[in-house]
């Protein structure tokens, strides 16, 4: 019998806590043969999490690891590294993933942990980033991939879409814009990474071996 050789294509894990719609953006590109990898698994720190829904309607692995039932974020981390690293992933995505790591699991994921935020970073870190847009009356808001580190959403960016902000917007109106941008750009960024192309290193993002400007690359719709 002709001995298949053992393609591995790329194995990842997604971090979620609520909706899940950046995990079905990449659910959908996988399916749509866009991204050649595999999610092995889908950790939610809230057993409650319509994403979980999401991911067991695909047949993907799902678990809880519930950040209420650990008396430190030390020994959090070091459950989600172990439930993680069961895995093998090339990649772990944090997707809508609300919790705040220890640097000893941002270290030992150093290169291979994307997340998006909804913001143009490094404006804008941390949360309720549409309302704080609207109060600063910027004129242009978006979202941000970027490599995780220990810095809170301080991470090389990977990729940007810009989204103009209107006169009459609403938090939950430039939310909405944003998230549709976001569901483009994610998918992109993962593709690059699961491809080979991207690489961190010294907190410098490449991309086929080119530096990527600080704001990484902008997507035009
Ligand atoms: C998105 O705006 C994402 O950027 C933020 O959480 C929101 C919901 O994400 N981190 P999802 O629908 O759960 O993917």
């Amino acid at each position: 019998m002709h001995q298949q050789t053992l393609h591995q294509i790329p194995r990842i894990v997604v971090l979620i806590s609520g909706g899940g719609s950046n995990l079905q953006a990449l659910m959908d590109a996988i399916a749509e043969g866009v991204i050649d990898a595999t999610i092995d698994l889908v950790i939610s720190n809230t057993p409650d999490a319509k994403g979980l829904q999401r991911a067991s309607k695909a047949g993907i692995p799902t678990q809880v690891v519930n950040h209420l039932e650990y008396s430190s974020r030390e020994a959090f981390d070091r459950e989600l590294i172990h439930a993680i690293d069961d895995k093998q992933p090339e990649l772990v995505v944090l997707a809508g993933f609300m919790r705040i790591f220890t640097p000893q699991l941002t270290d030992h994921y150093h290169g291979r942990m994307l997340n998006i935020h909804p913001s143009l970073l490094p404006l804008f870190k941390g949360t309720n980033t549409h309302e704080r847009a609207l109060e600063a009356e910027v004129d242009q808001h978006g979202a941000s991939v970027h490599f995780v580190t220990s810095e809170l959403d301080g991470g090389p960016i990977v990729i940007q879409s810009l989204v103009p902000v209107l006169d009459e917007d609403s938090p939950t109106k430039l939310a909405a814009r944003v998230l549709v941008q976001e569901h483009m750009i994610y998918p992109i960024a993962i593709k690059w990474f699961c491809e080979g192309r991207l690489n961190l290193s010294h907190d410098q993002v490449t991309m086929d071996g080119q530096p990527l400007p600080t704001q990484g690359l902008a997507y035009q719709a």
